[in-house]
């Protein structure tokens, strides 16, 4: 059976810097760019204008994505595109990124909902698709707008100052002979947590799905038990990383880069230091991008091949926690 690698990879940011010292000036938020910086490594983060929304970041990052691949949108033939924050309740955003990039042309979209782990999820089914012969090129695309749903108020203060928006795509294909592609990946979830880490409002299980006293109460934004999430973030990105490390038959020393989740420096900092890598074999980008969710792992692929540390044949090791719990790992070559 053929395998599949990752033959290009693109990202879009909006505009608009945030800084930490901009939240700070919101006096309601009760917050201060020492308080963000040390408790997270976040400097600022980007929000989109009025008008853009996520289908077209994805738009801006898929373009990029196809030229880097060394493709056309005609090779194009699925989308796979993963997000916590579609443009409209339904349907799915994967059918507006089909009409910008494809207009008349009729490509299948499926849409995916695995919060900070879609990145895996999405390329681990498009690396299936594609060694069955399904499809042949497939984007996987992960697009975020978090700024429109953000509490800036002391109530929400512990998550407000950790989103940011962006898109990020990779272009999944067949790999050329003797390549390995995806090693491995192992894809987790734990619903019993699901509370722990959401945005409860609205929802199809009340009726009315939404009130004003609920609006009132804040429970149309996200929750987070912040401690919680950051023990299990770090916990399960080292458990999911050393499977598929096993599973491949490889070893930390093995890996020549890995790619972490960005939803706080200091997880990371943990993870790879119970991993035994060295951080000089990692690439953050949460200082200047925030949490931006499914986008973040291929955002930090763009900034390490920036860097010069992603090269041809270079073996990758990927990890991300979220919101479900979701949770998984993959280890590929470059
Ligand atoms: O991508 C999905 C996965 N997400 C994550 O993995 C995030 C995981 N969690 C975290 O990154 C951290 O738990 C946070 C950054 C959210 C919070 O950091 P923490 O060190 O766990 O702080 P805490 O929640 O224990 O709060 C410590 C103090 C509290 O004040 P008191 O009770 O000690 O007076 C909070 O009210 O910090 C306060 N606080 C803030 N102060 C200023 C919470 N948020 C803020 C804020 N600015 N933004």
């Amino acid at each position: 059976m053929r395998k599949s690698r990752i033959l290009g990879v693109g990202m879009y940011l909006p505009e608009r810097v945030v800084t930490n010292h901009e939240l700070e000036a919101m006096k309601e938020l009760e917050t201060s760019d020492e308080w963000i910086r040390q408790r997270t490594g976040i400097e600022e983060r980007r929000y989109v204008k009025e008008g853009e929304s996520g289908a077209d970041m994805a738009y801006h990052a898929s373009v990029q994505a196809i030229e880097n691949a060394g493709l056309t949108r005609d090779d194009i033939d699925f989308i796979i595109l993963g997000t916590l924050s579609p443009d409209y309740n339904f349907p799915g955003n994967g059918v507006y990124l089909q009409d910008k990039l494809f207009g008349d042309r009729t490509v299948g979209a499926l849409d995916i909902r695995n919060q900070c782990s879609s990145f895996l999820y999405g390329y681990t089914v498009a690396d299936s698709l594609i060694r069955t012969g399904q499809f042949n090129h497939i984007l996987v695309v992960g697009t975020e707008i978090h700024s429109t749903a953000l509490d800036f108020t002391k109530r929400g203060r512990d998550v407000t100052v950790l989103f940011g928006d962006a898109a990020s795509v990779i272009v999944v294909g067949p790999a050329p002979e003797g390549h390995q592609g995806l090693l491995a990946s192992t894809l987790h979830s734990e619903g019993k947590y699901a509370s722990d880490l959401w945005m409860e409002a609205p929802a199809s299980v009340y009726h009315p799905r939404i009130t004003a006293e609920m609006v009132a109460e804040g429970r149309h934004y996200p929750k987070m038990n912040g401690r919680m999430v950051f023990k299990h973030a770090v916990t399960r990105m080292v458990e999911a990383a050393n499977e598929v490390l096993t599973k491949s038959g490889k070893t930390s020393d093995d890996v020549d880069l890995v790619l972490l989740h960005q939803a706080n420096l200091r997880i990371n900092t943990m993870a790879i230091n119970l991993l035994k890598i060295p951080e000089e074999r990692t690439v953050n980008t949460i200082m200047w991008t925030g949490n931006t969710t499914a986008a973040s792992i291929p955002i930090c692929m763009c900034e390490a091949i920036k860097q010069g540390k992603l090269k041809e044949n270079d073996l990758v090791l990927a990890a991300a926690f979220g919101a479900g719990f979701t949770w998984g790992a993959a280890l590929f070559q470059w």
